[in-house]
């Protein structure tokens, strides 16, 4: 039987509520995704910078209690990454802030089935819209974005402390009413 971190399988992908005894399992995932995803694009510093700012436990606490909603990413029942979103506003807009699998599934339908999983979750929810931020020089991502009805409606670059930037495009896209 073929494991769901072999580069070959595919397999049944669903969202599962990530609670807040689970958050050090968030950060170390995220220990283990962020060098991979961002080694080409940030300077180690920044990362580990972003890392303790992020997902520190504290922090992924008060995102909790704040309203976020997380949810791990399982694929076959085996947890291959996770999902951060919300709260959702008055207007319907639901800021989407984290959304990281584990490299070995990558690149092979997980992310848009657990996608497509979202926006029923969402759109049950009362979300008309999905916005997120992604680094301008993250290319795969952009091309998953907009593989999944996403647009750039515009860019920001967001000073974030110790002389590092987020130099993000802002992206979007409707839900169906
Ligand atoms: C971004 C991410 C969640 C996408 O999930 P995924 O399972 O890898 O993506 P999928 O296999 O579902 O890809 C769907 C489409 O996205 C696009 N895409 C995916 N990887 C791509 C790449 N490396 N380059 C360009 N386009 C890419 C393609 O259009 C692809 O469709 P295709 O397979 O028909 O060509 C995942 O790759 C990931 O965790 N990446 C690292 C972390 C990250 O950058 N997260 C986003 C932070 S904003």
């Amino acid at each position: 039987m073929s494991s769901s971190l072999d580069p070959n399988h595919k397999g049944r992908v669903s969202l599962t509520p990530i609670v807040s005894e689970e958050v050090g399992e968030v950060a170390e995932m995220a220990s283990v995704i962020w060098p991979a995803a961002y080694g080409s694009i940030l300077q180690p510093e920044q990362i580990d910078y972003m890392l303790g700012r992020m997902y520190g436990r504290e922090q992924l606490h008060n995102d909790l209690v704040k309203g976020v909603c997380m949810w791990w990413i399982c694929l076959d029942g085996e947890r291959v990454g996770f999902l951060a979103v919300g709260p959702i506003d008055v207007r319907g807009e639901c800021p989407l802030h984290k959304f990281y699998l584990l490299p070995a599934v990558q690149g092979k339908g997980c992310g848009s089935q657990a996608f497509a999983r979202l926006v029923e979750i969402l759109s049950d929810e009362g979300t008309r819209r999905i916005e997120l931020r992604v680094n301008r020089h993250n290319g795969a991502a952009i091309g998953f974005y907009r593989k999944n009805g996403f647009s750039i409606d515009g860019e920001d670059c967001l000073d974030i402390g110790d002389g590092f930037v987020m130099d993000d495009f802002l992206m979007g896209r409707d839900l169906p009413s």
